[in-house]
């Protein structure tokens, strides 16, 4: 065994799950050095979160598993199912984990999303975006021609045509849900009549088969406080069941009510004829998510675990009250809240500066770092911050078990 591999298992034994101290001799792991080790699915070398080189992206493999677990479980007893939103990982990987629990299909927010997610193996994928432009239109027809399972969005009338003229073309039949604005005014048709016309010509059309509606009210999401989240969701939400009914009453296909997220994933049942809730960051959670407040705790909300984390590494100790890291904007976004040093007390943390992140202690802090430490972050708000990343470190116990492909890494197009 080379000298180097003898130094990291000793470091890995003395040092145990929660250390943060890293030895001067363990030199640790470049990215490229961690992905060269990971062969054919299995680590060739025990790997410790800790020696990873900075800044990284962790994810916890027993949090994760758990958060898909609970929302599969709780969904079920609720009578509902998940199509979580590929949006928040784009990690096929993942994707495949919540197929493999139960989930209905995943959703996907862009086409190049869509065909990254394919292009790794799954399938079952609903396209919550128009396509508006005669490329994406046709880049979503050659996905459809090439996957049978493949559904997309329209919230417009010359949409629908243009949809049936690309398929008609292709001489390929394709699958159509109805988005539905929640009030949001942000995509979607409006709900009753506007929504039912739109459904009935898609039902019309040539080479387009209607499958149902989507209506994702994203300004609930984060209303803080169980009882106002519900409320708010539920007299939202009203309008889409009323169309629902309309395309009842007009014989028309609504096999998939689509909508609803991870801020009211146990609400959305409430609302009648809904099949499944689109959740995306169930899986990872964040800080913005953490301050709406549960149902069983009004200041936490904590029904998920953070599986996701930055690790971050001091480079500066010498002022007081504050420290420097490594973790600044491109590594955390400045989206709000500020991300939260995970397991600590009395510490904020910003990452304004571009390539810097700025750690202040407050009076009652736990405790504080020297140059070398590392320490994880818990992301403000985890999509963008997947973005930013080609690849995520899969950690169980603090070991890398797997290093995943971001596929959908910048696929925004
Ligand atoms: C259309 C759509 N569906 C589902 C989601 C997932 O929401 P969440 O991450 O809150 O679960 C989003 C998030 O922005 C979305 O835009």
């Amino acid at each position: 065994m080379p000298k180097q591999s003898l130094s990291r298992r000793r470091f890995l034994q003395s040092t145990g799950a929660a250390a943060l101290w890293i030895p001067a001799s363990v030199r640790g792991y470049t990215s490229a050095e961690v992905q060269a080790l990971y062969v054919d699915g299995v680590m060739q070398e025990e790997v410790s979160k800790w020696e990873l080189d900075t800044p990284a992206l962790c994810v916890d493999l027993d949090l994760l598993e758990a958060n898909i677990a609970k929302m599969q479980s709780t969904l079920a007893s609720n009578g509902i199912a998940s199509r979580p939103h590929a949006k928040t990982h784009k990690t096929p990987i993942i994707a495949r984990m919540q197929l493999d629990s139960g989930s209905v299909g995943i959703c996907s927010a862009k086409i190049s999303e869509a065909q990254a997610l394919f292009q790794h193996g799954i399938e079952e994928i609903l396209l919550t975006t128009t396509n508006v432009t005669p490329t994406k239109i046709q880049r979503a027809m050659d996905l459809r021609q090439a996957n049978a399972s493949f559904i997309q969005a329209t919230d417009s009338a010359a949409n629908a045509r243009l949809l049936s003229e690309a398929a008609g073309a292709m001489g390929i039949e394709a699958d159509v849900v109805v988005d539905v604005d929640p009030g949001g005014h942000r995509t979607g048709v409006t709900p009753g009549q506007p929504a039912l016309e739109l459904a009935q010509l898609v039902d019309q059309l040539p080479n387009l088969t209607l499958k149902g509606l989507l209506c994702y009210d994203g300004g609930s999401q984060h209303v803080k406080g169980f009882a106002q989240r519900r409320e708010q969701t539920l007299q939202r939400l009203a309008a889409a069941t009323e169309t629902y009914d309309l395309f009842n009453r007009s014989g028309l296909n609504n096999e998939i009510f689509s909508g609803g997220g991870t801020g009211t994933y146990n609400i959305d049942h409430e609302t009648r004829g809904l099949t499944d809730v689109q959740v995306g960051s169930y899986v990872f959670m964040d800080a913005q998510y953490i301050d709406i407040g549960g149902e069983s705790d009004e200041q936490v909300y904590d029904d998920f675990a953070a599986s996701l984390t930055i690790l971050t590494t001091v480079l500066n100790d010498q002022y007081e009250g504050r420290c420097t890291t490594d973790a600044g904007a491109k590594s955390c976004t400045i989206n709000r809240p500020w991300p939260r040093v995970k397991g600590e007390k009395g510490m904020s943390y910003t990452s304004g500066s571009d390539e810097f992140g700025t750690l202040r202690y407050e009076e009652e802090a736990s405790r504080s770092y020297q140059v070398g430490d590392k320490l994880e972050l818990i992301v403000s708000h985890c999509d963008p911050v997947v973005n930013l990343y080609d690849h995520m470190y899969a950690i169980r116990q603090d070991r890398v078990e797997a290093v995943w492909p971001i596929a959908g890494r910048g696929m925004s197009a």
